[in-house]
């Protein structure tokens, strides 16, 4: 359990929340949009950021893959891509020195402290778009059809500097992540939030599991109510934990050419501890937001579960069944988790609620109630 204030993210609710609903992205998250949709800035070209953080599945890794094939064949990352919707509000990498804990930054491992930092990885990853250099980034940047808005939004001869040129690139794709396509709070539950809308019994069974400490205390790291600024629920606390999930067997990264893998089949991702170089942070990732979590399987920084069920279960039952040995042993959380002693149906009440975090919710009741226009079998959403 963590409490701490994001003000940094209550204002940025503030811009996104006035743009509300469906306000046009400014010049600048339009560039950032190019770029973020751009194939030609991997090595070789073809693969953009789109391609690992598809809009239609929450912006993580489309199909079900458990780790996205990098641009050159037979490369792969180590982990599972995570949905980036909504990564724009992780506070900087941090620690706080009265809940004594790491939280914050990119990447599952905060190896980056913004969206700014992190943007260079995906582009310079030999195991993704493998670009040699930022350089090499900027130079297909000022060939690109869109090089001309740099100039219009950063001043006259934007790229031709090198070192302003990439932080133009980063700050743009930053502003796309930033902006309301990528942050639109539009799930069946904000409108339940919002009392535009009713969750079904199910639903809000599911939801009382959620919070409930003596049952599911899943909103003890993903907070589920609005921030006392009003920011609506990030379902993260952005801090660090070690939940004893098992090792993927899966994960292509084993084996992968040694010069990226050098472990092989011995492999472990120890997560936060390996950008800290602290044995103590083993194992744990940052705790991930839950929203459009119905869109982003498989689960967890490995991949390793493939269905909601499959993870409520291993909630519920990692410490009564037999689950494979996690992947890292050492600073398990043992209190929060483990032996819920949750029934079938409350497992699957809980499930029904995750599914109300989908953004692109229409509530069906509004279409339903004007009844003095005709009624369109092609317009119901229902139907298509
Ligand atoms: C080959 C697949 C791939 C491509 C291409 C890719 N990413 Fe990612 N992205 C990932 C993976 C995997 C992670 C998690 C990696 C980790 O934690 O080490 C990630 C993490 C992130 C995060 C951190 C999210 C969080 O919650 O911590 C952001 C932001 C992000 N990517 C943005 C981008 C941008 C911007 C681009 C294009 C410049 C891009 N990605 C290209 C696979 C990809
Ligand atoms: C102690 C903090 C904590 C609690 C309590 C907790 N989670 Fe998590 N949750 C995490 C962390 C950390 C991860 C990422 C772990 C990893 O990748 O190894 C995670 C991952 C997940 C994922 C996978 C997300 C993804 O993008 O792959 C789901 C789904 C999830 N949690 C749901 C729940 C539910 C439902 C509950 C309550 C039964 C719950 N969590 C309780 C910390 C927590």
């Amino acid at each position: 359990m963590y409490t701490f204030a994001l003000a940094s993210a209550a204002f940025l609710f503030l811009l996104v929340g006035q743009n509300a609903p469906a306000a046009p992205l400014t010049p600048e998250q339009q560039l950032g949009k190019k770029l973020f949709f751009d194939p030609s800035l991997s090595e070789p070209a073809g693969q953009a950021c789109a391609n690992c953080h598809a809009p239609e599945n929450g912006f993580s890794d489309p199909a079900n893959r458990v780790i996205s094939p990098g641009i050159v064949p037979a490369r792969f990352g180590n982990r599972n891509a995570p949905s980036i919707a909504y990564a724009a509000y992780s506070p900087r990498f941090g620690f706080d020195k009265e809940e004594t804990v790491y939280v914050g930054g990119q990447f599952l491992d905060g190896r980056a402290a913004s969206l700014e930092a992190q943007a260079s990885g995906p582009f310079t990853n030999p195991l993704e778009m493998a670009n040699p250099d930022m350089k090499a980034v900027l130079a297909k940047v000022r060939q690109a059809p869109y090089a001309n808005r740099f100039n219009k939004i950063y001043g006259r001869d934007a790229l031709d500097n090198e070192h302003t040129g990439i932080q133009y690139i980063e700050a743009a794709l930053s502003a796309y992540e930033r902006s309301v396509e990528l942050n639109p709070f539009s799930s069946k539950y904000d409108a339940w939030l919002a009392g535009k809308e009713e969750l079904t019994a199910q639903e809000q069974r599911g939801l009382e599991i959620f919070e409930a400490e003596d049952k599911g205390n899943c909103a003890a790291c993903h907070p589920s109510r609005p921030a006392k600024d009003g920011t609506p629920p990030l379902f993260t606390d952005y801090t660090y934990d070690n939940l004893g999930v098992p090792a993927n067997p899966d994960n292509p990264f084993y084996h992968q050419d040694r010069r990226f893998n050098p472990d092989g089949a011995a492999y472990v991702d120890k997560g936060l501890g390996t950008p800290l170089d602290d044995a103590t942070q083993d194992g744990k990732f940052k705790v991930p937001t839950l929203r459009n979590i119905a869109l982003t399987a498989p689960y967890m920084h490995n991949g390793v579960f493939t269905t909601l069920e499959e993870v409520a279960d291993f909630y519920n039952s990692r410490d009564t069944k037999k689950w494979p040995a996690p992947e890292v042993s050492t600073n398990i959380n043992k209190d929060e988790l483990g032996d819920l002693k949750l029934s079938g149906q409350e497992l699957d009440d809980l499930v029904a609620f995750l599914n109300t975090l989908t953004d692109g919710y229409q509530p069906i009741r509004t279409s339903i109630n004007k009844v003095d226009t005709p009624y369109d079998h092609a317009a119901n959403p229902l139907l298509n």
